[in-house]
């Protein structure tokens, strides 16, 4: 019987030295201490012991109860004055080191161009408009003079979301909302989302950002429209930006050109296209009430991803979707 208290001895010190930190502490206490632990149980084995070796034994199991709960309460100070070691050598540290500083969050690259695409628009004397992503399709098509048959109506083309509503597919949207509010003269620019069911590459993604402009007024010609574009561009990109246009078609304006931007695509110059222009079509203003005789005006659609990549050389617009910080993060 007395072997077991020895026995028990031994083991106690065997664990506490094994203790780490104060879990393993608890657990350790709890396994002798507590009261199922094995001190406990040692004195339930009094009732066997042998009358005459009662008292030594009762004696020794005190003792042996005693040495542990010193041993432990020694081996807890240990661990707290642990934490508090630490905590003395932190008072020890140097703060005339520079800091760390905090990682701060910022704007997105492409709300960056918005934000800057804005102010140069705004020094030109454009007013900043807005407008539903969710358009229905009198503001997306009819009123942009895109007949019933037209092809950019395909449903493949197109995300509808019921028969008449469909997520915006250009900005143009824009320039009828403001035409049904506003009496000419208007000078505007819109941006925001567009959405289109394109494949994803390196130039194209089913969502992106278009800035719009419009501008009417008495007299307003091409020469205005090509002078806003080429100043804008030169604010935008820097005065060595190349910029030209190129005859095209839209429905909605009359004449039509293309806008393109001289751009190094992977190592390469090319000439790449960052949207369209024209001026306003006479059915346009007849379809918000403006008398074509009077007003005239100019409309340009630019696309906002194709801006950013040639400003800061980004090769791939799907980076721009990723939220990969450690792209992000040189912007
Ligand atoms: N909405 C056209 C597009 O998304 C771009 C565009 C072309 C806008 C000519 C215009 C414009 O305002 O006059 O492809």
């Amino acid at each position: 019987m007395i072997e077991r208290i020895e026995q028990l001895d031994q083991q106690a010190q065997a664990s506490l030295a094994a203790v780490k930190n104060a879990a393993e502490l608890e657990a350790f206490r709890i396994a002798y201490l507590g009261t199922k632990g094995a001190l406990k149980e040692l004195m339930t084995l009094l009732k066997d012991v042998p009358r005459e070796q009662k008292p030594a034994f009762g004696q020794k199991a005190n003792d042996l109860r005693q040495k542990v709960e010193a041993a432990f309460e020694a081996c807890k100070t240990q661990l707290d004055g642990g934490s508090a070691g630490a905590k003395k050598k932190a008072s020890t540290l140097d703060v005339t080191e520079p800091g760390l500083a905090p990682r701060l969050g910022r704007a997105h690259v492409i709300t960056q161009s918005i934000d800057e695409l804005l102010e140069v628009f705004g020094r030109m004397g454009f007013d900043v408009a807005t407008g539903p992503e969710i358009e229905d399709d009198y503001h997306n098509f009819v009123a942009l003079n895109i007949p019933q048959q037209h092809p950019a109506r395909d449903p493949l083309d197109n995300f509808y979301v019921s028969e008449q509503e469909l997520m915006r597919s250009q900005t143009s949207t824009v320039q009828i909302r403001v035409m049904e509010k506003t009496q000419p003269p208007i000078r505007i620019v819109a941006t925001g989302r567009v959405y289109r069911p394109d494949e994803h590459d390196a130039t194209h993604f089913s969502m992106f950002h278009q800035i719009e402009g419009l501008y009417v007024d008495k007299n307003v010609s091409m020469v205005d429209l090509k002078s806003t574009l080429l100043q804008f561009a030169k604010a935008f990109f820097g005065e060595d930006a190349e910029v030209k246009l190129f005859p095209s078609y839209f429905p909605f304006t009359e004449p039509s050109a293309e806008m393109y931007v001289k751009m190094k695509v992977r190592g390469e110059d090319k000439w790449i296209e960052i949207g369209g222009c024209g001026m306003v079509d006479p059915n346009v203003f007849k379809a918000v009430g403006y008398d074509p005789e009077v007003w005239t005006g100019f409309a340009f659609g630019l696309g906002i991803e194709r801006l950013a990549m040639r400003k800061y050389g980004i090769e791939d617009i799907r980076w721009l979707f990723e939220n990969d910080v450690r792209f992000l993060r040189q912007f």
